[in-house]
Order: C-alpha cells, then sequence, then structure tokens
C-alpha cells in the first residue's frame, strides 16, 4: 500500500506567511495541489540530473494541468549567474508566460534560488511554488525568503526577497540523493539541534548513526525539525538580520573555509554544508574558552559532526592564516559595533542559547582566540610544519 503521509505546516518567516507540505511517494499529491493554482502555464526551472531522475514522476501528472515549460541547465552552482537568468527568462517570455503563470523550482538550492529571482522578476513577480530535491532546500533555503545568483566576485551578490507561494516536498526525492549530498544538508539540520533546539539532540544522534538516514521516517523527523527550529529563529525577523542570526552558527569560520577550500580548487572540495559543521567545532571551542559551553557541550558537537562524516579537523592544505583572514572581514562586521582586533560571532551561552540578546545574537571575539582555536583544530603535523614555516619566514625578515 503508498505510504503517503502526507503533512502541511505553515511557514512564518517575519511577517511572510506560505504554506510547506510534505509526505513520502506523493508526486501525483504534488500536481494535484499545484493544479488548484489555476496557471496558464507552468515555468519548471531545474537541472539536468534533477529532470533525469524525477522529471518523468513530476512533470507528466502536472502537464495534465497546463502546459510546462522545462527551464533546465546542467547542474552545479555555474547556474547561478546574472547570464542563465536572463537567458532563462527570456525562454519563459517567448513561451508565452504571463501573470497567472507559475514558476515552480523543481530541484536543489541552486535551481531554487535561480527560480526565486525569476519569479520575483518576471513581470515584477509572479507566484512561485518550491518542490526540492536536496536535503540542503528542503530542510533550508526554502524556509527563507532569500534568492539571488551569484556576481563574478562572491556568491549570492545579485538578489531579493521574494516570498513563495508554497512548498512541497516528497521525501522520496531525497532518496537518490549520493550520502555525501544528503549529509551536506544535514549539517545546518545539526546546526539547528545545537543552536536552537537541543532537546531533539539524542533522536538525531540516533538517526545520524543507525544507518538509516535515507529512510522515509528519517528525512521527514529531519524535515519536522527544520521547519520547526526555522521558526523559532525567524518569527518577526523576515530578513533574517536580527533574531534569525542565531542560524548563522558555525558560519564565521565555516564560510572561511569554504572559500578558502575553493580557492585551492581541489577535486573534492568540502560542501557548504561540511565547512559549517567544522565551523561549529570552532565556535564550540570558542564558547567554551569565554565561559559558555562546557566539556560534554564540547564534546557533543564533536560526536555529532564525526557522526555527519564533516571534517573534525581543518580540511589539508588549508591554513589558519588564509583562514584568519576571511574571518577578519566577515559579513556579520556590520550588525555588532566591535574592535578591529575583533570578529562577530554567534557563541553559546548554552546549547540553544546564544550569548547576546534575541536581536543580536551576536558576540565580539579577540581575533587571537580564533586563531587559537583554529590552531588547536589543525591537523598536527600541518600546524608544526606551518608554525616552522612561519618561523622560517620570520627568521628571513629578521
Ligand atoms: N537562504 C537561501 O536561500 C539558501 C540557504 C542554503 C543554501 N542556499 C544555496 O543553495 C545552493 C546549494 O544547494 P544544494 O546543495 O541543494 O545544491 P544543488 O542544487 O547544486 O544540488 C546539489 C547536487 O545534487 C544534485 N541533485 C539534486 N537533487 C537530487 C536528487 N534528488 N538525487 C540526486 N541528485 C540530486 C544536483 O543536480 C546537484 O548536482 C547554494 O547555491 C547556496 O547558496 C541558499
Amino acid at each position: 500500500m503508498k505510504r503517503e503521509n502526507w503533512q502541511s505546516r505553515q511557514v512564518a518567516i517575519g511577517d511572510a506567511r506560505y504554506p510547506y507540505y510534505f509526505g513520502h511517494d506523493c508526486a501525483d499529491r504534488i500536481a494535484s495541489e499545484l493544479g488548484r493554482y489555476d496557471a496558464d502555464r507552468f515555468l519548471v526551472v531545474t537541472d539536468d540530473t534533477v529532470l533525469g531522475l524525477h522529471g518523468q514522476t513530476l512533470l507528466t501528472e502536472l502537464a495534465a494541468y497546463a502546459p510546462v515549460e522545462v527551464l533546465t541547465r546542467p547542474p552545479g552552482e555555474s547556474m547561478k549567474s546574472l547570464s542563465t537568468l536572463s537567458s532563462l527568462l527570456d525562454r519563459a517570455i517567448g513561451a508565452g508566460a504571463s501573470r497567472r503563470s507559475v514558476v515552480v523550482a523543481f530541484g536543489g538550492g541552486v535551481p531554487g534560488n535561480l527560480a526565486g529571482l525569476l519569479a520575483g522578476l518576471l513581470f515584477r513577480g509572479v507566484r512561485l511554488v518550491h518542490v526540492p530535491t536536496t536535503t540542503v532546500a528542503a530542510m533550508d533555503s526554502t524556509l527563507s525568503l532569500k534568492q539571488a545568483v551569484n556576481s563574478a566576485h562572491g556568491k549570492n551578490h545579485i538578489g531579493m526577497y521574494h516570498t513563495p507561494d508554497a512548498v512541497f516536498t516528497d521525501v522520496r526525492f531525497l532518496q537518490t540523493l549520493p550520502d555525501r549530498e544528503l549529509r551536506s544538508g544535514l549539517c545546518e539540520a545539526t546546526k539547528n539541534c545545537l543552536a536552537i533546539r537541543p532537546g531533539s539532540a539524542p533522536e538525531l544522534r540516533r538517526v545520524l548513526t543507525e544507518g538509516r538516514l535515507a529512510s522515509p521516517e528519517s528525512l521527514l523527523w529531519l524535515l519536522e525539525e527544520s521547519l520547526t527550529a526555522k521558526e523559532q529563529a525567524t518569527v518577526g525577523d523576515t530578513k533574517e538580520q536580527a533574531s534569525g542570526l542565531v542560524l548563522e552558527y558555525g558560519h564565521t569560520v565555516g564560510h572561511a573555509v569554504e572559500l578558502c577550500d575553493q580557492r585551492l580548487g581541489g577535486a573534492a572540495p568540502v560542501s557548504h554544508g561540511e565547512a559549517i559543521a567544522f565551523g561549529m567545532l570552532a565556535a564550540a571551542r570558542m564558547s567554551a574558552a569565554i565561559g559558555g559551553l562546557g566539556a560534554e557541550e564540547v564534546a557533543l558537537h564533536d560526536e555529532l559532526v564525526h557522526a555527519l562524516g564533516a571534517p573534525t579537523r581543518l580540511p589539508p592544505g588549508l591554513r589558519v592564516e588564509d583562514v584568519m583572514s576571511v574571518v577578519r572581514v566577515d559579513n556579520k562586521r556590520g550588525y555588532l559595533r566591535i574592535a578591529e582586533h575583533e570578529a562577530a560571532v554567534v557563541l553559546l551561552e548554552e546549547l540553544g542559547v546564544p550569548f547576546g540578546s534575541r536581536d543580536c545574537p551576536l558576540t565580539a571575539v579577540d581575533l587571537d582566540l580564533v586563531e587559537e582555536v583554529l590552531n588547536g583544530l589543525s591537523d598536527p603535523d600541518q600546524h608544526r610544519q606551518h608554525t616552522a614555516l612561519s618561523g622560517e619566514a620570520l627568521d628571513v625578515m629578521v
């Protein structure tokens, strides 16, 4: 018998509200719900991988309700560009898109962000529906109003806030994700647990370690947890620039590690989720150093990050000084008045309780502490080598 398990929740981000429907093996239900939108056309933004794996399942059903225009590109971050956006907008308009059309973001965070911006711009805003197929998209990016593409200078530089009309997740789509991709999205779920909902830690530990991560039950539980945590964090904060900043836990060091690793251009780059997971290890140690978390709570971070399969040491090839140069210009500086030698970081007084105020859960941390923590999280050999090298460089300078 088909186990549909259809559920719905209301997402509330500041003043914005939209329904989030989810279940297992429910693509036909998703299509019939979309049929109620009375669209003259569905503009489906996706990538070639998702289209190949799941296109048939959803799009055939959808075509029963309105013509479907598929706007697809090869997968990957390179899709999030102004040139792709511009050519997809032209394709959509050329295909007869109107104000009654509905943009369907079908895929991970990349097609999701691109579709969000496309929907926001087309005729100054048309309806947007997300059908996420990655854990990152289902549990993170669709629980946000932020839509963006990348500029030549960096990630998410060109964007806007555009509220989706609804999100529809069939966790069966998530079951074809490669294991690493699946876990990458769960790094943010783990962040939510540690920084917002620590009561869910025992269940999260069980889900991560029992080897049934891709089961419908585990995925549905993780989805519900993500919805609850996000709601707790963003209620009254549409732009995620006040209480929602708690969602940046692990991101100061995490973003810096992600960027430095990308600059190295290795064959198997650290994913966004993995970088954030490592960033949480650093944040936990800083929290402990300023009198917040205790040893047991730091150990819980280590245990969960290890269970995620994310790096627990600074990834090979990365130098503390390079990571520090990015930490120094972190974009959270603007939210808190800090000195030159400090960084604004989300740190925890205890699990689920950030230092600072609800409207500004940030702490000014001395950069020396960040560096000390990073050195402690470096591979000992690598650290020794770097120290020796800096010593040599110093000798030369002297
Ligand atoms: N607030 C926000 O808007 C927000 C939050 C988090 C992440 N993001 C953005 O999301 C992007 C990352 O999202 P992502 O990790 O989903 O990337 P993605 O969309 O590139 O998907 C990752 C890979 O998984 C493949 N894939 C997708 N669904 C699949 C499935 N069901 N089975 C097998 N393979 C599948 C894709 O083809 C791609 O190769 C980044 O650009 C990031 O900036 C935005």
